[in-house]
């Protein structure tokens, strides 16, 4: 057995058939590797989250836009937002509708508004001027816009998307120059949308901004839809038994608000969500190899393959993320201490996890970081001209199959003009 310290990802069968130490071996290090299973179940689970029947789930690709993630996702009965050309394209690589595509657009050139009408799929604005901009290109087109409750939530004030600090949105006082240049270019309002911030573990601001945001899509008749944003969060500390997000108060209160405002809209509109991270960080365990260990001044530290081209989180945010520790040998560690694992970037804050208490690690062992399947590869780098991880998925059956390929150098020198 070479797991010594690894109670999260045993107790969900994460690596199916296989071990992480295998497939280090087979495909490499850095290497995400994705469950299928915990993926599909996470889906599941935001499917259910109110009962009202014209409810849709949008994942964020933007979280991970892997094309075979996508894949599974959709064939959940999931349908997709997109920030960019980029998303669209790949969303509708996967087989996703230009309908079941959501544009949500923030400070764009006329030919990605372009892009997007020319594929059909629904855009959402973020400024009046940006209303303005599309008037002009699309006169009598359709159009959804975000709005901006004036406050926000978010685990970083990076990741807070709405609120008085932030350019996401449009303010309430804004509301009548969007009636104004809806009423201008003969645009038809179809939607409004918001998403006021990255991962919460309880629910009371969401419903303050739901209650919000119906408030405002009362006062424009014959809308299509409301989207109430992401940002569901999920627990980084598991090994510290952190609990969940409580999905079923959640739920509940939410669907009493959607029943209440479409029996007196008198229209039963689609309501969306718009998660990303719930989806997908937890069906994602990013492994690394040990390649050094060194006391440096009275600080033991890791070296490894886990640098913050890899995963950029805990030097961006500095976000936690569990560790956990796979050998081959599976001889056991006797003694724990505090450690600072980091990567192999040429920089002092490339750090993964800042001393943490773990099981003496050694040369060799593979170690897995938890959570880490969304915003991992997504916003993976190739700084320091280091080339980006393979990603690998353990299939419903259990087996791993490779899902994309890792750099090769050629990949690193693709652009030159030589
Ligand atoms: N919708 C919009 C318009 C968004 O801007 C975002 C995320 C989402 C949905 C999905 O949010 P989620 O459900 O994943 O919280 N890189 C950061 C998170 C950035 C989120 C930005 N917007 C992190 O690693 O924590």
């Amino acid at each position: 057995m070479n797991y010594i310290y690894s109670a999260v990802s045993s107790e969900k069968k994460f690596f199916g058939n296989s071990d992480p130490v295998q497939l280090s071996e087979k495909y490499g290090t850095p290497l995400y590797v994705y469950n299928e299973n915990i993926l599909r179940s996470r889906c599941r689970d935001l499917k259910g989250l109110i009962s009202y029947s014209n409810f849709t789930v949008n994942f964020s690709p933007k979280a991970n836009g892997n094309l075979e993630l996508l894949k599974i996702v959709r064939s959940e009965g999931l349908r997709v937002d997109a920030m960019s050309p980029g998303e669209i394209y790949v969303n509708k690589m996967a087989g996703f509708k230009p309908e079941e595509i959501l544009f949500i657009s923030n400070n764009v050139g006329e030919d990605e508004f372009r892009y997007a009408i020319n594929a059909g799929v629904k855009i959402s604005v973020d400024s009046v001027s940006q209303l303005e901009m599309y008037g002009k290109i699309n006169p009598g087109g359709k159009i959804a816009f975000r709005v901006n409750p004036g406050f926000g939530a978010g685990h970083h004030e990076k990741v807070t998307t709405a609120g008085q600090n932030t350019k996401f949105g449009i303010e309430m006082s804004s509301i009548p120059e969007v009636k104004r240049i809806l009423k201008e270019y003969n645009l038809k309002l179809i939607g409004i949308n918001q998403h006021i911030g990255s991962l919460f573990m309880e629910g009371g601001a969401y419903l303050q901004s739901t209650g919000n945001i119906l408030s405002i899509a009362k006062q424009f008749e014959d809308l299509e839809f409301i989207d109430l944003g992401g940002g569901f969060g999920i627990p980084y500390r598991k090994q510290a038994n952190q609990a969940r997000l409580d999905l079923k108060i959640l739920g509940n209160k939410l669907s009493e608000l959607i029943h209440t405002f479409v029996s007196e809209y008198g229209k039963t509109i689609e309501f969306k969500i718009e998660p990303g991270r719930y989806i997908v960080a937890e069906s994602g365990i990013l492994l690394g190899k040990v390649y050094a260990t060194k006391m440096n001044y009275d600080i033991k530290y890791i070296g490894t393959d886990l640098g913050f081209n890899v995963l950029v989180r805990p030097v961006m945010y500095d976000s936690h993320h569990d560790i956990e520790i796979y050998r081959k040998n599976g001889t056991p560690s006797i003694k724990e201490e505090s450690v600072r694992i980091v990567g192999n970037i040429c920089e002092t804050g490339d750090i993964i996890a800042k001393d943490r208490m773990l099981p003496e690690i050694f040369e060799e062992d593979i170690l897995g970081v938890l959570d880490s399947g969304a915003y991992g590869y997504s916003m993976s780098s190739n700084y320091n001209n280091r080339l980006r991880p393979a990603e690998v998925l353990i299939q419903a059956d259990g087996n791993p199959r490779l899902i994309r390929r890792r750099d090769t150098l050629d990949d690193i020198v693709r652009n030159f003009i030589i």
